[in-house]
Order: C-alpha cells, then sequence, then structure tokens
C-alpha cells in the first residue's frame, strides 16, 4: 500500500480527528510562513524588532503598523482548497458522529472562512486586537487601521491580538487543545516546521501516547512521533487525502 493510500485508510477509521496546522497551511493562499529561506518572514523582518512585548514598549507605532499590514494582507487572499479539504472532513466526520478540532498557530482567519467549525488559536489573531493594559478587545476593523489606536476604557493602547516571543499562549485556547488532543484518535499535522513550543510539543505528546500522527508538508519538520509524512503542500495533498 502506498502512503497516500495508507494516509487516507487513517484518516478514515479515525473518529476524532485534530488537524494542527502552521503557516505552510496558508502559503498557497498567498500568505508568506515565517522560516521560508527566501520568502519568509523571518528572512525579511526581525521577530525581536517586531514579535515581542519588548519591541512594542520601544516602538508601538512600527510594530502596530507591521500587524496591521498583515491583517490587510490577509483580508486580500482566500482560502485554498486545503482549508477547503479541512472543512469538507470536518462535515463528514461530524455527520459520522465524529469530530474534528482544528488547532492552529496560524494568526490568520482563513480557516474560519473556509468553514469547517471552531477554530482554536494557540497564537492569537490578527482580528482579536486588545488594549495592552485592560485587555479590552477593540473591533476587527481597529486590526486594519495603520494608525495606533488608544483605549476607550483606559489610559492603555491598541496592541495586536497574536502571542509575541516570551508570552505566554491564551490560557483558554491552550486547555481546549490539550482536551483536542485528549480525545483525538488520529492528529493530523499540516504545514508547521514544528520548532516553537509549546505549541509543537501538543502532537508530539500525543505521538507518545500513542495517538496516530500524520503530516502532510513538503518537506520534513522537526517534530518527533511523526507516524507518516505525505509529501506534499496543503493544497494539493489535503483534497487528496479528504476527497
Ligand atoms: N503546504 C504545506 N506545508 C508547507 C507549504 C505548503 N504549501 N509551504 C511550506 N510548508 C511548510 C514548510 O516546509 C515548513 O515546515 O510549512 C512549514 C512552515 O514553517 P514555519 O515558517 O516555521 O511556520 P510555523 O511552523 O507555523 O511557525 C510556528 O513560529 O514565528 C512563530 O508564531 C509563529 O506560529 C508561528 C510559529
Amino acid at each position: 500500500m502506498n502512503h497516500l493510500d495508507r494516509a487516507r485508510e487513517m484518516v478514515g477509521a479515525a473518529a476524532n480527528v485534530v488537524v494542527f496546522t502552521g503557516a505552510g497551511m496558508s502559503a498557497e493562499s498567498g500568505v508568506p510562513t515565517f522560516r521560508d529561506a527566501l520568502t519568509g518572514l523571518w528572512a525579511h523582518f526581525d521577530p525581536a524588532e517586531l514579535a515581542t512585548p519588548e519591541a512594542w514598549e520601544r516602538d508601538r507605532s512600527t510594530v502596530w503598523s507591521w500587524y496591521a499590514e498583515r491583517a490587510a494582507g490577509v483580508r486580500e487572499v482566500a482560502p485554498n482548497d486545503g482549508h477547503r479539504a479541512i472543512s469538507r472532513l470536518a462535515d463528514d466526520k461530524r455527520a459520522d458522529g465524529g469530530s474534528v478540532s482544528i488547532i492552529t498557530q496560524n494568526v490568520d482567519d482563513l480557516h474560519e472562512r473556509a468553514g469547517g467549525g471552531d477554530v482554536c488559536h494557540l497564537h492569537g489573531s490578527l482580528f482579536a486586537p486588545r488594549c495592552d493594559r485592560c485587555g479590552r478587545p477593540a473591533s476587527v476593523e481597529t486590526a486594519l487601521d495603520p494608525a495606533l489606536t488608544a483605549c476607550t476604557a483606559c489610559p492603555g493602547r491598541i496592541r495586536p491580538g497574536v502571542v509575541w516571543f516570551g508570552e505566554l499562549l491564551p490560557a483558554d485556547a491552550w486547555a481546549r487543545a490539550e482536551e483536542a488532543f485528549a480525545a483525538a484518535d488520529l492528529v493530523l499535522v499540516v504545514g508547521t516546521s514544528g520548532v516553537v513550543h509549546p505549541a509543537a510539543g501538543l502532537p508530539e505528546s500525543a505521538a507518545r501516547g500513542g495517538v496516530p500522527v500524520l503530516e502532510v508538508n513538503p518537506e520534513p519538520s522537526e517534530l518527533t512521533g511523526v507516524r507518516l509524512r505525505l509529501p506534499a503542500t496543503a493544497a494539493e495533498g489535503l483534497p487528496r487525502l479528504v476527497g
């Protein structure tokens, strides 16, 4: 049996699937990944200057405009065939009394726009800005406004709703992810290098617990415990996997 047939069999037999995604999931929609040597965001921007609490304290305006530009960029693109295949998988599993939990490291909203049910954002969202002092949520429109905005309820400033390096992941998102992984009988990992923890530890501990982990990625990742890798992109591989 070839890799694709074996992978399709694993997906077909599973009842509760966790789909764990990274930047490669959105690459074919035109959203840059982080670590691609040529096109990755970190090949062109310094995360220490843009994606840390220290950077925010140092230069709020530059940080804010960079994230507002990324949010506007996401608004100009669309979900790809991979997002849509995951949405079909979710519908199919739900129809059979099972479930699909989308646990993403991505901060775009392409999973939501493709459908497929609740999406858990471990690293926050470009479209969930909030006050950097009282935490009050700001409007989605604020995320697209390049001008720095003051909080309406306190002297704070509206910050991007993403998790920066050195920050804790949102407790509610982490709890939801742990619960989904604990109930999974298959973990489908799509488009992540697996180098950023604690998120990358979730599929790794599932594998240690005996849950089969299937990876869709044109390149091998740093994730340990992957049972089977489909050497394909998200938009090519997922439709073949899900049908
Ligand atoms: N389809 C599937 N996978 C792809 C595609 C594609 N079209 N294109 C690239 N990839 C793979 C790459 O081979 C790589 O393994 O996607 C992965 C992208 O890795 P990263 O750029 O490191 O992105 P990610 O793993 O999501 O990064 C994790 O790092 O900077 C932080 O918070 C940021 O959430 C991000 C985290």
